[in-house]
């Protein structure tokens, strides 16, 4: 399949395993790749997993909560490739587990900063690029964090929500301009992301930590980061033609109930 020949996309958080691994998967489909993560990660691996399948890549360093850094991401893959036609809003932080009550003030203010507003300042700088290009597609990501709750996850769980609404709001002012407008939720995914929390659940056995979620799971395993990008890709393609303002969870039955 090569849905995206000619077409360019954006990727943030593209040095993580879910943006790795769509930045693989859009450069499969013979897309032109930026890939974009902050200025101190190590971007390598995205542009070789693009190039490996005969696509351009180009690495730009910016944090999403910059709203200059951005407007520069932007710019660059303009300047590169000379347009920009779709955009994977992935960038995020888990942040730390506390209550609500305990939650830390500052790292509140940091899990708002990237996950909502990085995503909102995506939008806003590479939707009118995206027009300018004829249309196109933004896919979100949100988590089934973003469809209900979670303890000791409240800031998480509040800029995933957040994030749910802001598809739906975008989607609704962007379609008529030619830009649809979608998330992904997954559910726990192998990336650095879950040993994290994993770590924090159980400092003293992380496996056990990680056993435990996954056996809740209905299909007792986490989902691939490659399984994540196969969803953003159909999302960002045209087969996604008539899929608008929508919330696709990808979590192996996670949230249909118990
Ligand atoms: N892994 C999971 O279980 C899971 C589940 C649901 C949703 N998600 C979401 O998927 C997305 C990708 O996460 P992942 O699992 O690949 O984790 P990850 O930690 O491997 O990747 C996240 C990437 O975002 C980058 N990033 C963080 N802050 C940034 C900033 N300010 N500017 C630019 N880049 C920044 C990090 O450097 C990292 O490369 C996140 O939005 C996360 O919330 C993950």
């Amino acid at each position: 399949m090569s849905r995206f020949t000619g077409r360019v996309a954006i990727v943030t958080g593209a040095a993580g395993g879910i943006g790795l691994a769509a930045c693989a998967r859009f450069a499969s489909e013979e897309a032109l790749v930026v890939a974009v993560d902050l200025p101190s990660a190590d971007l390598d691996a995205a542009v070789r997993a693009a190039t490996e399948h005969g696509s351009a890549a180009l690495a730009v360093g910016a944090d999403v909560t910059s709203s200059d850094e951005v407007a520069g991401y932007v710019a660059a893959a303009r300047d590169a490739f000379g347009r920009v036609d779709v955009l994977f809003n992935n960038a995020g932080i888990e942040g730390t587990l506390a209550s609500t009550v305990d939650y830390p003030e500052d790292m509140w203010d940091r899990v708002i900063a990237v996950n909502l507003r990085g995503v909102w300042l995506g939008i806003k700088h590479t939707a009118p690029a995206i027009i300018a290009s004829g249309g196109g597609a933004i896919v979100n990501t949100a988590s089934v964090a973003g469809l209900q709750g979670s303890r000791g996850l409240s800031a998480y769980v509040a800029s995933k929500h957040a994030v749910s609404g802001l598809t739906k709001s975008a989607g609704l002012e962007l379609a008529p301009l030619g830009v649809r407008v979608n998330a992904v939720c997954p559910a726990p995914i192998e990336t650095r992301m879950m040993r994290s929390l994993e770590a924090s659940m159980r400092p003293d056995d992380a496996d056990e930590a990680r056993k435990t979620i996954a056996e809740r799971l209905p299909m007792q395993r986490y989902g691939e980061p490659e399984e994540v990008a196969a969803l953003v890709a159909f999302l960002a393609s045209d087969d996604a033609s008539y899929i608008n303002a929508a919330l696709y969870p990808i979590d192996g039955g996670s949230t249909a109930g118990r």
